[in-house]
């Protein structure tokens, strides 16, 4: 692999790409065991909602002086439990935006929601906010394994406020997570086959992960947990790939599925290397900066107290800020676009100064591993069965 430095020749506006933000809500009623993202719980949460406003209204004046081009395409708020926000918190967040850059007329605005927090005037009052699509964390269409995940909603609890979702916004998602401890394929299969009843046009499909740090990360090592073996996590896989295409949701990236037309835009655009400013405790972004001649790669601080207090103090939350050098670009390129089923141009891979060992290209393709498109980069279906060791025999 050759590298290029600086990373990308940015000298005009039309080298910019499309901008995201992606905005970190940290807080959640109760923390589940499998989850490592950065969550706290909300009864413990500082700041009044005004200084939360004010602070995130800060942080994007800040962000707003590096990356000054508009407008804003895609925003994604994360968490953490964003469904837990105000309405007139996730307003002024958009009002801001708006103010500072121009928010596309057709911008796509998710937030992330847990089925606990989705009572039917709240979701309409975030549609007024302006969210247009929302993404429901519903883990599991059955009970005991709800109860297994620490969740404090059954499926149908689920189910209504997925409804509910379908009928106020333009777009609604939900997530499950499968090959679960004694799960086996073919309750997975009724599983998706009554998640599929519910007109999805969008779903992404978690493998569960064992994370450390987790309180499922201290069962498994004491051996209270086991996780379905490699060949029934296989068959879970295989069966989620034909389900989903069968109905008319094939992935699009290993763990989304989406009816055509459905993809959720935002994650695309950072798939395919995108900018998105991160927003908020423990947000990361990559951002294109013109002033800096540079792409900037930016990290906030986790605590959301420690947040909080240097955002007052700097105006910004964010603890690390550095240029992303040709070689990092490249990892992230491949690590990025390989996940996508479409993959990723090499022409724009090539624009972006990433320019990948043509001798070990072609080898992967005669493996079998990418596909023969020779304009892409692109993993083949079984070379997504894979993914980890293709990338560390590219990256290699
Ligand atoms: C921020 S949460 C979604 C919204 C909301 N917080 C909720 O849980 O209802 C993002 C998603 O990541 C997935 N996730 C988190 N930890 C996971 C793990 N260890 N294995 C698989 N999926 C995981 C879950 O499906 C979860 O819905
Ligand atoms: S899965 Fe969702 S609700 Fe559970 S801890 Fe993670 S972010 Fe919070």
């Amino acid at each position: 692999m050759s590298t290029t430095l600086p990373a990308s020749p940015l000298s005009t506006k039309a080298d910019l790409p499309p901008l995201g933000v992606y905005v970190h809500w940290p807080f959640c009623a109760a923390i589940c065991p499998y989850c490592d993202f950065n969550v706290h719980l909300m009864h413990k949460a500082k700041g009044s909602p005004a200084d939360w406003l004010s602070a995130y209204r800060q942080e994007l004046a800040y962000a707003q002086g590096l990356r000054p081009q508009g407008p804003v395409e895609t925003v994604f708020f994360g968490g953490g439990t964003p469904s837990l926000m105000s309405p007139d918190l996730v307003a002024g967040i958009l009002s801001a935006m708006d103010e500072m850059w121009g928010l596309a007329p057709d911008a796509e605005i998710t937030l992330e929601a847990n089925p606990m927090s989705a009572p039917e005037p709240h979701l309409k009052a975030l549609r007024a906010a302006g969210v247009t699509r929302l993404s429901l964390g519903v883990q599991a269409f059955d009970d005991t394994a709800l109860k297994f995940l620490g969740r404090t909603h059954s499926s149908q609890d689920a189910r209504v406020a997925f409804e509910a979702a379908q009928r106020i916004f333009p777009r609604a998602s939900f997530d499950l997570i499968y090959a679960r401890p004694n799960q086996t394929p073919d309750a997975w299969a009724r599983e998706l086959s009554a998640a599929l009843e519910l007109a999805p046009q969008h779903m992404s499909l978690y493998q569960l992960t064992i994370e450390p740090d987790t309180l499922f990360y201290k069962h498994q090592a004491a051996g209270k947990l086991t996780l379905p073996d490699e060949d029934a996590a296989a068959d879970m896989y295989e069966i989620t790939q034909s389900l989903c295409t069968r109905a008319g949701l094939p992935a699009y990236e290993i763990s989304n599925h989406a009816a055509q037309g459905h993809a959720c835009r935002h994650n695309v655009a950072s798939w395919q290397g995108g900018d998105y400013l991160g927003i908020g405790p423990g947000a990361h972004g990559r951002v294109s900066s013109l002033e800096k001649a540079a792409r900037l790669s930016s990290v906030a601080h986790r605590s959301p107290t420690q947040w909080l207090a240097q955002v007052e103090k700097d105006g910004h939350g964010w603890a690390e800020e550095q240029v992303l050098d040709g070689e990092s670009v490249e990892m992230e390129a491949v690590l990025l676009g390989l996940r996508l089923v479409e993959g990723v141009g090499l022409e724009a891979l090539a624009d972006r100064g990433v320019h990948l060992e043509p001798a070990r290209v072609t080898s992967l393709r005669e493996a079998g591993l990418l596909s023969s498109d020779t304009t892409r980069l692109q993993a083949s279906p079984a070379g997504r069965l894979i993914l980890d060791h293709l990338i560390g025999r590219l990256l290699a």
